[in-house]
């Protein structure tokens, strides 16, 4: 018996306004087509006005609480690069709102990579023992961000946020999670970045430019990196775990471009039928894209219990992350 992590619960929201890339191409100066054939997305959903991270959190976070069958945890792990403010973190007011005040309730941030990165974290809790039961939140509102002055960035963007509950178990179970792979390359962190507010420009004694407030990414570059390092991270975790690339029954890569989850998918000689993706539905959503991926997975059919899935996330830092497991018999 070995002590280790085991998802027990699944959930996700998005939230109410639906935005089309005909709606989105008309105020940015971009066409459907473009979108289209460039990300794969044909539209997403953004925050309406007064709503936050932690709004999308706490009814992703209530339902894969509802989906494990017990309301209670020991702590609460949000994944964002969107938090309601720079300060304090948003997971502790997610949990109170969520009846569990008390319990341990911190941020992780590490942008697009941020799920599997928190799923580490709460994987590492349960295994020393300082938690039975976590639930872990990938939720981000990139609308709040967007320059929408920058068609590229702008088109690709959804707000949204997936979750799941991990329970202490056994490794050989199915729903258990690991091995894990972390990564990260600080000589690309101005290839995507907020700039703005934070303590270096806060202390320059310049004004922030509003421009420095908005999201910026260098596509290109990031694009074939993405691609590379999601690459080297999934053959570590299946090398580890003993799995060849025909074991995998689900791909679920970060949802940033559709063409990114083909070329990841033809470099680990994986069919791309075994590629899940709702980046079509729902745009990139950043921490969200891959537990809202497994939600959406699951509450379709197109997850079943014992499949075989390999989860992995390229963004900021820059960094990426993956893991795999079985899938478990969860409820529909
Ligand atoms: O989530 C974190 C990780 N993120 C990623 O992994 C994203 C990786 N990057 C990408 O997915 C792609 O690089 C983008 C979708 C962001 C951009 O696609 P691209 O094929 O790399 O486009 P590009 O920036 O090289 O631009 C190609 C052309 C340019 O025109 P010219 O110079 O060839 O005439 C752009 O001006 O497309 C033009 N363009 C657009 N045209 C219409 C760029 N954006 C748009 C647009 N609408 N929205």
């Amino acid at each position: 018996m070995s002590r280790a992590a085991v998802v027990c619960g699944v959930g996700s929201y998005l939230p109410p306004n639906l935005v089309s890339n005909e709606e989105l191409a008309a105020r940015v100066g971009s066409s459907d087509e473009w979108i289209r054939s460039r990300t794969g997305i044909t539209q997403r959903y953004f925050a309406t006005t007064g709503m936050a991270t932690s709004d999308l959190a706490v009814e992703a976070g209530a339902r894969a609480l509802k989906s494990s069958g017990d309301s209670s945890v020991d702590s609460v792990v949000l994944a964002t690069a969107t938090p309601d403010h720079p300060s304090p973190a948003t997971a502790p007011l997610i949990a109170t709102k969520l009846g569990l005040t008390g319990v341990g309730a911190y941020d992780l941030a590490a942008v697009c990579s941020g799920f599997v990165y928190a799923l580490a974290s709460a994987a590492g809790m349960i295994a020393i023992g300082a938690a039975d039961r976590v639930l872990v939140i990938g939720a981000d509102t990139y609308s709040s961000v967007l320059d929408f002055q920058d068609r590229t960035t702008s088109v690709i963007f959804g707000d949204g946020a997936g979750a799941v509950v991990l329970r202490a178990g056994d490794a050989e179970e199915p729903g258990a999670l690991g091995p894990f792979d972390l990564g990260s390359d600080g000589e690309g962190s101005h290839m995507i970045t907020v700039r703005a507010p934070g303590s270096r420009q806060r202390l320059s004694g310049v004004p922030a430019e509003p421009r420095d407030q908005y999201f910026y990414m260098e596509g290109k570059e990031v694009f074939w990196r993405a691609v590379q390092r999601m690459a080297e991270s999934t053959k570590a975790v299946l090398a580890q775990a003993g799995w060849s690339s025909d074991d995998v029954d689900w791909l679920f890569s970060h949802q940033a471009n559709l063409r990114i989850q083909h070329s990841l998918a033809d470099v680990l000689t994986i069919s791309r039928g075994h590629v899940f993706s709702n980046i079509a539905e729902v745009g990139n959503t950043a921490a969200a894209s891959v537990p809202l991926a497994l939600d959406q997975a699951h509450s379709t059919g197109v997850l079943k219990a014992g499949d075989r899935v390999l989860l992995t996330a390229f963004g900021g830092g820059l960094s990426w992350g993956s893991t795999l497991l079985r899938w478990p018999v969860l409820p529909l």
